[in-house]
């Protein structure tokens, strides 16, 4: 969603909030805007355009802003009112600017108040009217963290704040509630960003804000307060990925590089897991064996890919721990008064850490006094910050809206938490748990031969382009490995893509089978002969009402060939791992047919990155 960038220093701020804007595109945008303070100047430059980055940089060009070494920048993603130039960020009302991310969710009464003293609102935002609360503000006190810390103890819902002032041009103060906002500390000079890809070019030294602080830069200070103007305890870290992490390697799309670095994803998400002494051990897990023996009952919660990340992992947790599991959209938990105990534990996944249903779940269940453990790929977000105990999955950052590597890294992580939690319970032995652990260890490589091999799956895609409906089916982690193939068919190539449980076909899906339907079938490994069985005779079904079947199979499983029209053979791994490799073909069609359509593969319409509004 909204990237915000914010700088002070010796470069030529314009330079810096340009390429930091480039770097959080990632996040799903729809409007661009930059403002810049300059000394002795009694009013800031602000230039902002709809659509894409390339918009505003062309805008710059035509009409070049003086040199400056403060600025601000935004990319917005629309919330209140259109992407259209006025609502774009940022947005002023006398000596401020003002970008924000987020949702003010009392805005409609404080515009109300501002109008009826007589302010008058250019835009349909809730960010304007921050602005004009400020300038109120600045009436009063002269300084404007003072001005900031009042105003932000007015506003409810989520926001991150960012503001230039034209009477101070060598401070930018930011402010953070429910949204993300990070300090990048420079020599001579500071940064402030939505997530550190806005300023890891320049400096990887960061610091984590929390919940309800505002932050003071300049080229030579930071200054961090909670609301009230009291100091606040900072995190200093040192981001451990550079700027080649978050480029594109080469690879047309980020995605592209992303869905070939799953072999890596997956191994280093192991990484360090499995002691000498056979014991599993899972370094971020901050609640004790005792308090895990406890647990009876788990509720995964998430959304998107991560969601259906929690609906493979729920058949191996519980066939390993015996312990019931549940998995909840995130966004549907808090609204039906879920059973919760002390002894449930909340299983919360988010690549990002930042999705604002996945952030209010949580806090519901801590509320209701259950346990909770995030499994996240960003480190020091809000999420993994609010819970009881994370397990972080190392999958690198992934800048593609859609999510790929993310989504297998999840399940790894939440494998190894079943397992753990079957380690501490006593139902696994050692030697058992070590024999799972080698079978996932072996799943990088046959990802890899699944990714040596994708030509075909490349040349089905282009072969397939013109239809407008697509069918997977599954059954049990087959399932969800559906679902995960028709939403990324949705997400990029804008296809009518539906996923089905195998077995429910014929109770109403089959009925839209019609002469040429592409149905994808992923069939059971044989080690589970019983299951592959029904899913050989779903394909039968399906193809005898004309579908066109593409089917999934184990290398060396013969089967279902007579029934398929086209074939993708899939390494031989356990049942329970099959996701892991049946995922990848599903993700390189996508990819492969929305690039065929012409269509922006990294930054799907409509989509974000990070969803940080419920
Ligand atoms: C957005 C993205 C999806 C992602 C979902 C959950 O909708 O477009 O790709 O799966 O959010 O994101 P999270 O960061 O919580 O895993």
């Amino acid at each position: 969603m909204c990237g915000i960038v914010g700088y002070v220093g010796h470069r030529s701020a314009l330079d810096v909030v340009v390429a930091g804007l480039q770097r959080l595109e990632y996040r799903g945008y729809d409007s661009a805007g930059v403002a810049l303070a300059i000394p002795g100047e009694q009013q800031l430059h602000s230039v902002k355009r709809a659509g894409k980055l390339a918009n505003l940089i062309d805008a710059l060009a035509d009409e070049p802003l003086p040199e400056a070494h403060t600025a601000i920048g935004h990319t917005r993603w629309a919330t209140h009112g259109p992407p259209t130039n006025r609502n774009a960020h940022p947005h002023q009302s006398g000596r401020v600017a003002v970008v924000h991310n987020g949702i003010i969710e009392n805005f409609a009464t404080l515009r109300a108040s501002l109008e009826a003293a007589g302010r008058e609102l250019v835009s349909e935002t809730d960010t304007e009217v921050v602005a004009h609360l400020l300038d109120l503000e600045l009436e009063k006190t002269p300084d404007l963290a003072d001005a900031v810390r009042a105003v932000c103890r007015c506003l409810e819902g989520a926001f991150t704040l960012v503001i230039a002032d034209s009477t101070n041009p060598d401070v930018v103060v930011g402010a953070r509630r429910n949204s993300p906002l990070v300090v990048g500390r420079g020599h001579g000079e500071n940064f402030l960003g939505s997530d550190v890809a806005a300023f890891v070019e320049f400096t990887r030294e960061a610091i984590e804000l929390g919940q309800d602080q505002v932050v003071t830069i300049t080229a030579d200070d930071i200054v961090v307060t909670d609301f009230d103007g009291n100091p606040a305890e900072v995190s200093p870290y040192h981001i451990d990925w550079d700027i080649a992490a978050a480029e594109k390697g080469g690879y047309e799309w980020f995605m592209l590089k992303e869905i070939a670095e799953q072999p890596h994803a997956v191994a280093d998400t192991l990484l360090g897991r499995h002691a000498a002494n056979g014991q599993l051990q899972l370094d971020e897990m901050r609640l004790s064996d005792d308090e895990l023996r406890d647990v009876d009952q788990i509720v995964i919660i998430a959304c998107g890919t991560s969601f259906y990340a929690g609906m493979v992992a729920k058949y191996a947790i519980e066939h390993w721990t015996r312990i019931p599991c549940e998995v909840e959209l995130a966004s549907e938990f808090r609204y039906r008064d879920p059973i919760l105990t002390r002894s449930t534990l909340v299983v919360s996944i988010s690549q990002s850490g930042e999705t604002m249903d996945t952030l209010m779940a949580i806090r519901y269940a801590r509320e209701q006094r259950a346990r909770v453990l995030s499994i996240c790929n960003t480190n020091g977000a809000t999420i993994p910050r609010e819970s009881d105990a994370v397990i972080y999955t190392h999958a690198g950052p992934e800048i593609a809206v859609a999510s790929t590597k993310g989504f297998l890294a999840q399940i790894v992580a939440c494998y190894l938490l079943g397992l753990y939690l079957a380690q501490v319970k006593g139902i696994k032995f050692r030697d058992e748990i070590s024999r799972i652990l080698a079978d996932v260890g072996a799943v990088p490589n046959a990802i890899q031969r699944v990714l040596d091999d994708a030509d075909h799956i490349r040349k089905l895609a282009r072969e397939l382009a013109q239809h407008r409906s697509f069918l997977f089916i599954g059954r049990h982690v087959g399932f969800p490995v559906a679902l995960e193939g028709a939403l990324k068919l949705k997400e990029l190539a804008y296809l009518h893509a539906e996923g089905f449980a195998g077995g429910e076909l014929k109770h109403g899906p089959i009925a839209v089978v019609e002469d040429g339907t592409p149905v994808f079938a992923i069939v059971p490994s044989t080690s589970y002969a019983a299951l592959r069985d029904k899913v050989i005779s779903n394909i039968q079904e399906v193809r005898a009402r004309g579908a066109q079947t593409v089917v999934l199979v184990e290398e060396g499983d013969d089967s279902a060939l007579p029934f398929a029209d086209h074939v993708i053979r899939l390494p031989k791994v356990p049942t329970l791992l099959q996701p892991l490799v049946a995922t990848v073909p599903l993700q390189i069609f996508a990819c492969e047919l929305a690039s065929q359509l012409g269509y922006d593969v990294d930054q799907p319409r409509n989509l974000a990155k990070s969803v940080t509004v419920e």
